[in-house]
């Protein structure tokens, strides 16, 4: 089975939401509902605030899209959080990115709220999301909850996220009827890789994307706070953004959702071999690193590091 992320030789704003203008706020309102509360209002609240799933709700029907990346560890999480992210998601990414796994099924619940802890120490006023990793809800409903209640007490997130549609439905409702946020997660759930087989966009047949339609109707209907939408045609995430009421946040889904979603190791250019079309390039973090190491190598074989200045 062929993998998206490190793949050896194939692969692999400092913006403030209350930075936000009226116009770019209401450039980017779909028009489809009308806001209870004008963007500026939602906006300059989120200064003084915590984010909530309640916050996350108030910016959908603002049309003020939602920025959410991910983050795995403390230091990561406080420059992101003070940079202004609303949603800080401790995915299960972290196989790929952090631990260098081709896939996201060997990481460990256990593991997972070993990054979470770190994330849930930094932050200050983003929410932050724990994806239960493969394995730990699929069992059944009971099992997801228990793993659901450990993310929540042991690592003291504020939302778990799942993957699947109809098949992880039960689980949903009964970890929301426990009262805590799930967020789901429908098309390229990468979980599911070896059931699909290929990375290639998902629901570009009409059946696919119906039972999307219908997965995503479901999940809310099951008490899911938000849902993630990954790697499907920009149409069809635009028409399951304007027909459900919770935030749809978007990876490869087209600029029509709620808000967006980015690795944010792809982000900062820290995985150069892993060129999807949606992931956009902010920074070139290894190219800088590479120099900056390979700098103080030269001044260390130099003994041009320390200076005088530099030692007592
Ligand atoms: O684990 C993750 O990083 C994710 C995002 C890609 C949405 O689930």
């Amino acid at each position: 089975m062929g993998k998206q992320r490190n793949q050896p030789g194939k692969r692999p704003l400092r913006t403030r939401i209350s930075g936000v203008s009226k116009q770019a706020a209401e450039r980017a309102g779909k028009g489809k509902r009308k806001p209870i509360m004008s963007s500026e209002s939602v906006t300059g609240a989120l200064d003084a605030r915590r984010i909530t799933t309640q916050t996350l709700q108030d910016l959908k029907r603002a049309g003020v899209p939602i920025a959410m990346l991910t983050a795995y560890d403390y230091t990561s999480a406080r420059i992101l959080d003070a940079a202004g992210v609303d949603v800080l998601l401790v995915g299960d990414s972290a196989s790929n990115v952090m631990a260098g796994y081709e896939t996201t099924l060997p990481i460990t619940l256990d593991q997972m709220i070993y990054h979470a802890r770190s994330v849930i120490r930094a932050v200050r006023r983003a929410l932050v999301v724990v994806d239960l990793p493969f394995g730990s809800y699929q069992g059944n409903s009971k099992e997801a909850l228990v793993s659901a209640v450990r993310v929540m007490k042991e690592a003291g997130a504020h939302a778990v996220k799942m993957e699947g549609g109809e098949p992880a439905l039960e689980a949903v409702q009964r970890i929301t009827d426990a009262g805590i946020p799930v967020m789901g997660h429908l098309g390229l759930t990468p979980q599911s890789i070896y059931r699909f087989g290929t990375y290639r966009v998902r629901a570009q047949d009409t059946e696919e994307a119906d039972t999307i339609r219908r997965d995503a109707q479901l999940l809310e209907e099951a008490g899911c706070f938000g849902l993630v939408l990954e790697k499907i045609p920009a149409d069809l995430a635009r028409d399951v953004s304007g027909a459900l009421s919770i935030p749809v946040i978007g990876i490869g889904a087209g600029v029509h959702c709620d808000g967006q979603v980015l690795v944010t190791h792809d982000l900062l250019g820290l995985n150069t071999d892993f060129n999807p079309r949606f992931v956009r390039r902010y920074a070139h973090l290894e190219e800088t690193i590479t120099e900056a190491v390979q700098h103080y190598v030269q001044d260390v074989r130099t003994r041009a590091f320390p200076s005088g200045e530099e030692s007592y």
